[in-house]
Formats: C-alpha cells, structure tokens, sequence
C-alpha cells in the first residue's frame, strides 16, 4: 500500500490493495495474528491460582443463569493487567502489538485502542488540541462528547454550521472554503472537528479542509465514528486518515465486529503532542479496560485486515439493492449519490439508508414505529422526515427484504397521504457569553421555560435527531431559539442535553 507524504492513499495503490485482499493472500501474514486474544489464551492455558481483581475468577463466580445461557468461555477473556496479558496505559506487549496491527490497517502511525467508544476519543482529541482559553473549531452538528472535551478543557469554541439539506431535511458538509473563512478570520485557532461521515453516511471533503487546517498549521481531527468501514471499499468514501487528518476516532463496534464501547482513536501528524494525547486518554479511560473489549478490537481488526474488502462488499452490495428497490415504490425514496455535490456533501456513505415516507404524509418518527410495532424491522434512528437504516456486512438479504416489502406495504396503506411540508430551518446560533466550561462550573438556577428567553444557559439544548445543538452552554437563549424550542417541545420533539427533558424548566446562569 503506497501512502504519500500528506497521508493520501493513492488510488492506484487502493485498487491493487483491492484486489489483493484476500483471505487466502493474507493467510499467515503479519495480520494473521491476534495477539491479545493468543496472550490471554496462554494465560488461561496456565490454569493459574487467581488472586487478582476480577473477583469472579474466570466463570466460576458470574451468575448461573447467565453461564447457562452464554457459556463459560467468553468469561476467561474477562481479565485484567498481568505481565503477560499487558496494560493498555503503557502498552508494552500483547495490546501494544493489537495496535500496531490496526495501525496499519487504517494507515495511522499510531493507533490506541478505546474502552470507552468514541466519546473518550473525541474528548481526549478536544483535550489534546487547545488548552484553557485556547481556540478550537467544532463543527456544530458534533456529538455531545466533544462538548464534554471542552468542558473538560476550558478551550474557546467556534463553531461551523454544515449546510443543510432542505429537502431532505438534513444537514450537509462543512466546505473547505468555511474552514479556510473561520482560519482566516481567526488565525489564533489551534484545530478543528468535523463529523465525517455523520449518521447519515454524509462526508465532507477531508482532503480539502486538511489542506486549508494544515495551511494555518492547526489540526484536524474527524470524528470517524461511523465510517472504520470505509477504508475496505473502494466504492465508499475515502477515510479520513487516508485523505490527510491529524487524528480520528472510529467506534469499530458501529460499523464492524467489535463489542459495543470498543473504539480505536488513530494518529498520523506530525502535529499532535503525543505525550499530552496519552496523558489525556489516561484521563478519559478506565484504570480497568476491559479485556473483552480489548479482544474484540484485536479480532474486529483482524477479520478486517484478512477479508475487510469481501466484508464490506457485501454490506454495499445489499445496501445498494435494497436503495433501488425502495426507490421503486410509490412515495418512498431512499437518498442516493444525488446529494453528492449539494449542502457541503462530498461524499456518501451508501451502506446508510436514509428513508423518507415524507411524500405520503409519513413523519420518520411515525414510520420508524410502524416498521418495528407492525413489521418487526428496527431501524437506528428516525426525524421528523427520515428513519435511517444502517446495513453492515453482517445483514443478510433477508432482513433487507423484511425492510423493503414493509416499506411497499407501508406505501399501499397510505396512498394519498398529505405530502409533509419541509421543517423550518434552525434559528442562528445565539451569541456566547462564556465558554462552556464557564458556565458548566458557574452558579445556575432552574427557572421555568417560560422565562428563560434573554438568560444564558448552563446546559446544551439540541432537539434530536438530528442532534445539532441550539444552545451550547455559556450561549443565550434569543427570540429565535426560543420560538424554535417552544414549539417543538409542544410537539413533543424529544431533546438532548437538558435535565428536564419535557423542557417544562430549564437551567440557567445565576444573574450577576
Ligand atoms: C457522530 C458520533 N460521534 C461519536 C459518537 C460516540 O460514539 P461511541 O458510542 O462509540 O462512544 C456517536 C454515537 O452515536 C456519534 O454518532
């Protein structure tokens, strides 16, 4: 695999790789190996007196009727740090060669597994990028861990609103051209995170907004939590290593064949302290990883590495017939490559299936009940217009099948329905009067909805889906973001962020 200086996978190497990667080549090669799952093998092969912590000692203390229903042996993978099984803090041996491995596969220079999904990897990468009272970009639809990164680290935020998509009703790409106008106007900026792919499967031009971070040499971090899978196919999107960040984070229990909370956080810059980076994932993780994680991630990458290319075909292939299929029914439509080049979006992930019943007067939040209570088909997520489906190399045909003969029913109940009108865009961001450390430790009071126009709020409010915060703390809640909330808590739009989450009251910052 040919890498160039910037960390771009050169095409030509992608196809060669493609065609290379086959179980068979790769069988008995350095990928071949597992070796947290070999060490903590040779463990249990010793038979050893246990006197460390886990307290249930192998199986023998874990609850009956759970032994009876999973078995005995997943339980001997349930360690903890002996000199022969490793310690994720200061990998040295077994963990540090698992990483190593995924270092390679998704082209970083260093790869550090993750016991706490990509949460503790987005926090630690916000932790890594600017200290107290320093600037950092984020992107405005970023997950709410990023938020906690700069809680945690008292950075000044500035924010990128990605375009949206009025149509589908869904929010797009940041361009390089908004990152180049934010650097520009604000050269003191020492990074910026960008969701890339989101949940949508929408992927912003990595390889354009490296340039311009790296022009004004601040650091790129992407929050890759749905797209590890991306860097096995060529008819995916490029990953965002390959395309020349300084770091990503991919939750490999997404999208491939890890236990859910394994992630990987990888690094190829030569931009990034290292030490702090450490430092701050120590602060972000557990003193105990779990060990069944940590195997999962050693196995994930090794089904990857050996047959990630077939893996994933056949998760696109699924993907994309099923996308046809719906296409073909009657006021149902599936988002394709006709959003590649609109709102920002540069790319699209096409294993996410992002469905819309809009057309016949089918709110997603209503279409995702009808597929699980009356079809038994359980999609990840709806809004107000789409209920997104995401399809791994682990579906089978069947199951898209259910989906897509549930849609076509679903289409013959309710013919003639009432076209929805499109959602009304989000207000403008409000001002901030603090960051969000500031207010986070700053005095606050609960006052009631009703009169909290005009204070500035202790905590982030983000209607969700889709997610993307209204008010950040430290941010004042205007007129607009106040209409905005009002009458989607009248509607009963679920929220993300507020303690109350009816948003009957709300928590503000003390007046002076
Ligand atoms: C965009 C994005 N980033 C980060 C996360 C957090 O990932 P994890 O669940 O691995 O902690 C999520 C979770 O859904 C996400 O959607």
């Amino acid at each position: 695999m040919e890498i160039d200086g910037c960390g771009q996978q050169k095409q030509s190497a992608r196809e060669e790789e493609g065609e290379m990667n086959t179980t068979e080549k790769k069988k008995g090669s350095a990928q071949d190996k597992t070796p947290l799952f070999d060490a903590i093998m040779a463990y249990n092969r010793r038979r050893p007196a246990y006197f460390r912590i886990p307290g249930h000692r192998f199986q023998r203390g874990i609850n009956r009727r759970w032994r009876e229903v999973v078995g005995d042996e997943i339980f001997k993978f349930d360690l903890t740090e002996t000199p022969y099984t490793d310690d994720l803090h200061n990998a040295e041996g077994a963990i540090a060669q698992a990483q190593d491995l995924a270092a390679q596969v998704f082209h970083a220079e260093q790869t550090y597994f993750l016991v706490n999904g990509t949460t503790c990897g987005n926090q630690a990468m916000v932790l890594t990028a600017a200290l107290e009272g320093q600037t950092v970009a984020i992107a405005r639809n970023a997950h709410k861990s990023a938020l906690m990164g700069l809680i945690m680290s008292g950075a000044k935020p500035l924010y990128i609103m990605p375009q949206l998509h009025r149509q589908w009703g869904l929010h797009g790409g940041v361009t390089p051209e908004e990152v180049e106008r934010l650097f520009s106007a604000h050269p003191e900026c020492r990074g910026l995170m960008v969701v890339s792919p989101t949940y949508y499967g929408i992927c912003s031009d990595i390889r354009g907004i490296a340039e311009v971070c790296h022009r004004h040499s601040a650091i790129l971090m992407v929050d890759e939590a749905h797209g590890a899978h991306c860097y096995f196919s060529q008819e995916l999107p490029e990953g965002a290593l390959s395309q020349g960040a300084d770091m990503a984070s991919q939750s490999i229990h997404k999208v491939t064949g890890s236990l859910t909370q394994s992630s990987m956080l990888h690094l190829r810059s030569s931009l990034v302290d290292r030490a702090r980076l450490r430092a701050n994932l120590h602060m972000v993780q557990s003193t105990s990883p779990s060990y069944l994680l940590l195997t999962s991630l050693d196995m994930a990458r090794h089904d990857l590495a050996m047959r990630g290319p077939e893996m994933i075909a056949e998760a696109v292939k699924l993907a994309q017939e099923a996308r046809k299929r719906i296409n073909e029914i009657k006021g149902i439509r599936c988002a394709g490559r006709e959003l590649i080049g609109t709102a920002g979006i540069a790319a699209l992930d096409e294993t996410r299936l992002t469905i819309s019943a809009a057309a016949l007067g089918i709110e997603g939040f209503r279409l995702e009940q009808l597929l699980f209570e009356e079809y038994g088909c359980d999609v990840e997520l709806s809004d107000y217009k789409n209920v997104l489906a995401i399809v791994t190399f682990a579906n089978e045909a069947q199951e898209l099948d259910r989906l897509v003969d549930a849609l076509a029913d679903i289409s013959r109940r309710h013919a003639g329905g009432k076209p929805l009108a499109d959602g009304a865009p989000l207000p403008a961001q409000p001002p901030a009067v603090m960051t969000p450390r500031q207010a986070y430790f700053a005095e606050s009071e609960v006052v009631d909805w009703q009169r909290a126009q005009g204070r500035i709020s202790a905590e982030m409010i983000a209607p969700y889906p889709p997610g993307i915060p209204l008010v950040y703390p430290g941010e004042q809640i205007t007129e607009p973001v106040f209409r905005f909330l009002e009458e989607y808590r009248q509607r009963d739009g679920h929220l993300q962020g507020p303690a109350d989450p009816t948003l009957a009251t709300c928590r503000v910052i003390c007046k002076q």
